[in-house]
Parts: structure tokens; sequence; C-alpha cells
């Protein structure tokens, strides 16, 4: 609580729209940092001792050293699906409960997923540099000739909400027979709903055209994308990975690019981001956006407001929507 209020005392660590901003100012004393750039990690710590919830976003980072700093922390918060950023393990065992924001997110990653499929398959961010640069001189008959898209396989590893939403547009948008990988096996029912095929990580990585990451990033997923998985794909093939950077060694990727051993790839997402490895900067065939897959308004919204529903909910005796640790609630 604050001393000068019967309200709990809350860190709102990243900006959040101000409708957001305002459900949580009239139920919390909250202490709000709306700088552009993330709190370094002893003022996020200094900012949130004292505090009973933390609303945060996938780039702080809840340490167990920081929540043994923070005793009063309560509940964490975050403004986004995956929690790598967040040691789930230490959370649970301090009974502090953590929720994410699912499901409003998945349909506008997976269109971004797509989209970047498509940008990276038909080489749009090679022809745009080359137009701008007054390098269009002519038509001719393999002019930037990219990779076919409609009607090649479909691979995806890590077969959870978004990536069925990618094998969905797959499979009704662009006729494509679609294979994946996951840690367990989806119904029979879904399978056939889906058109996908599983198939062992390795069938997957010889036989996709386009291969799509949307695995959650783990220890187990760390550098699982490295110079031997990339050997086995097909040299006209494409790597699009819309979950975390630190599942491809981006190394061993700008060496498979540079020696055209797999065709393209398309990365949302870097393992040192907001720094990109500088290999990758130089490379022509690989398309580069900063982390915006699920950057819609609308969809940002509604993982902000996700957010402030779980942080209330938490806070006020309620039950929150998508928690991740539902054990600490019962406990
Ligand atoms: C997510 O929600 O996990 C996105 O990657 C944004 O951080």
């Amino acid at each position: 609580m604050s001393a000068l209020t019967d309200k709990p005392a809350v860190l709102v660590a990243r900006r959040a729209p101000e409708a957001v901003l305002q459900r949580l100012q009239a139920s919390f004393e909250v202490d709000y940092h709306d700088g552009e750039l993330p709190l370094p990690p002893a003022e996020l710590q200094a900012r949130l001792h004292g505090k009973a919830g933390a609303y945060i976003t996938g780039t702080e980072r809840i340490t167990a050293a920081l929540l043994d700093a923070c005793p009063a922390l309560r509940v964490v918060c975050t403004m986004s699906v995956g929690y790598n950023h967040i040691d789930l393990a230490a959370c649970t065992a301090r009974g502090v409960l953590v929720t994410n924001t699912p499901d409003v997110l998945t349909e506008s990653t997976a269109d971004f997923g797509f989209a970047l499929l498509m940008a990276t398959a038909r080489r749009m961010s090679e022809g745009e540099r080359l137009l701008r640069d007054g390098g269009w001189k002519s038509w001719a008959w393999d002019f930037l000739a990219g990779s076919e898209v409609h009607g090649t396989t479909l691979g995806i590893l890590g077969m959870g909400r978004i990536g069925q939403a990618i094998a969905r547009r797959g499979h009704f948008g662009f006729g494509m027979p679609v294979i994946y990988h996951n840690r367990s096996r989806l119904p029979v029912d879904t399978e056939a709903e889906l058109g996908a095929r599983y198939v062992s990580k390795e069938t997957l990585l010889r036989e996709a055209d386009h291969l799509v990451l949307v695995l959650p990033y783990s220890a187990e997923a760390h550098h699982c994308i490295a110079a031997p998985e990339l050997a086995l794909m097909k040299p006209t093939a494409t790597l699009v990975n819309v979950a975390r950077g630190g599942i491809v060694d981006e190394d061993a990727l700008a060496l498979a690019l540079r020696e055209r051993r797999i065709a393209a790839a398309g990365l949302d997402v870097f393992e040192g981001e907001p720094r990109v490895n500088p290999a990758l900067l130089t490379l022509p065939n690989v398309v580069l956006t900063p982390h915006i897959a699920s950057a819609t308004l609308p969809t940002r919204r509604a993982m902000a407001g996700l957010a402030a529903d779980n942080l209330i909910a938490a806070l006020t005796g309620g039950k929150p929507p998508t928690p991740l640790n539902p054990e600490v609630l019962s406990a």
C-alpha cells in the first residue's frame, strides 16, 4: 500500500496507452516510467522496491535477485505473450503471480509472420533498396526472381496458437502443404483442419521450402537452429523467425546466407536486440524488422488492456484472466 493512500503501489515500467494508464491510476498508486527506453536494471529494481505490482513489457528482466530485493512484490504482469525475460520458477517459489498476454496478439502476429515470409521469399526489401538506390534499369526475365510461395511446403517449428494461425494462412490462402514439429503433437482433427502433418525436426528441416520459427524461447530452444540444422535445409529454402532471437545462432545463419546454403531469411527478432549482428546487416538476402510482429494499434491496445486486467484483478481480489503460474493463486 502507498503511505499516502490505501491503494496498492505499482510500477508501470513502460509507456502504456492513455486509457489503460487511467484505469491503472484509478486502482493503484502508480509510479510511471514513460521514457522511450527501458529503465536500466538497477533503476528498475530501485523503483520496484516496495511496490506490490509490476506492469512490464518484454524488455524488463525479472530475476531471482530482483525478486529478493523487492519482497513486497506480489504480481508481475507482462504486456507480451513471451515470458523468457521473467524467471518464472523464482517467481513461483516466492509466491509472486506472473501473467502474460496470449491470444489477443495471435492473428496479427501470424499476419506479420506470413508477410515476412512473403517479403523474404519474393525479395521485397532487396527490390525496394535497389529501386531507391537508382538501380532499376530495365525488365529482365530473372530480375529479382525469388522463390515460389503458393503450393510450396510450409514448415512450422512450434505449433502453438501463433504457429497454427500461420499454418491456417498457408493452407487456406496459399494451398501450401504444412509440416510441423512441436513438443507435443496436435489432436488429429486439428491437424486435419490445418492440413498439417507432424514430422521429426530433421524431416521438417529437410522438407520445408519456407520454415517459420514460432516456438517459445527456453534453455532447450537456445540456438536450436545452428550450423547442423541449417545444413539440412534446402539451398532454396527461406527461414523466418518471429519468436525470439536466441533460437537462432546468428553467426551460423549469416554464414549460411552468405554462402547461399539457404536462399534467404526474414528476421523480426535478434539475440542481442536492439543490437543486430553486424554480419546480418551486410547481407542482401535477409529481411530485417525491429521486433514488430504484434505491432498493430488494436493489438497493442488489447495487449496493454489485458495486462492491466491482470494487474487489477490480482491486486483487488479478482481472478486474473491469463496467469502463467496459477498455482500461486491457490497456495
Ligand atoms: C510478445 O508478445 O512476446 C512479443 O514478442 C512482444 O514482446
